[in-house]
């Protein structure tokens, strides 16, 4: 059997998805569930940004997400704030793994994973996204759910029943 070089530390090979995820779509999942195939523990890492309040609190972001990852058995989620890097330290995690919608996407993933190995050495693998996602991100749709558009293709049953719950208080 062929064997490589192992993370040092560590046999579990550990990836981590990070994101906003304000609120999870099919994209996102889509990648998370692709990365679970290919590691043996996947983060999923939830951003706290204090300076930029979200529709969705970081807790209730991470609660919708661990629902709709639940058949998913090596997937956890969590949140961070700070570097990814520190998070990645923290856990023995060598890997990101990001999704690329589009080469618009390419430049500043580009800078972030170089930054980032820079940084610590940690790895990015850059997943390309299934193309019926390509245009997707949670902000869009929060902006054409505000305006009353059909999301249900785009995010899963729940987030959708989330968004319409939180649209209509606002
Ligand atoms: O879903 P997003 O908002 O595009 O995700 C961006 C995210 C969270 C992956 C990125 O902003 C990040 O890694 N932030 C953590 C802070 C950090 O490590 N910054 C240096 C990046 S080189």
């Amino acid at each position: 059997m062929m064997t490589g070089p192992k993370s040092e530390g560590s046999q579990v090979r550990r990836a981590v998805c990070p994101g906003s995820f304000d609120p999870i779509t099919n994209g996102h999942l889509d990648i998370i569930g692709r990365a679970s195939k290919l590691y043996d523990e996947v983060y999923v890492a939830v951003m706290i940004n204090k300076s930029k309040k979200g529709l969705f609190e970081v807790e209730e972001r991470i609660e919708l997400i661990r629902e709709v990852t639940a058949d998913y058995e090596n997937v956890r989620v969590e949140a961070f704030h700070g570097l990814l890097v520190d998070f990645c330290k923290q856990r023995d995690i060598p890997a990101i793994v990001k999704g690329l919608r589009a080469v618009s996407d390419f430049d500043y993933e580009l800078q972030m994973a170089q930054m980032n190995n820079g940084l610590s050495g940690v790895e990015t693998l850059f997943v390309p996204t299934n193309p019926t996602y390509s245009f997707l991100s949670s902000s869009l749709v929060k902006e054409v759910a505000t305006w009353g558009g059909d999301v249900s293709h785009l995010v899963p049953p729940l987030v959708l029943q989330a968004l319409n719950e939180r649209l209509k208080q606002d």
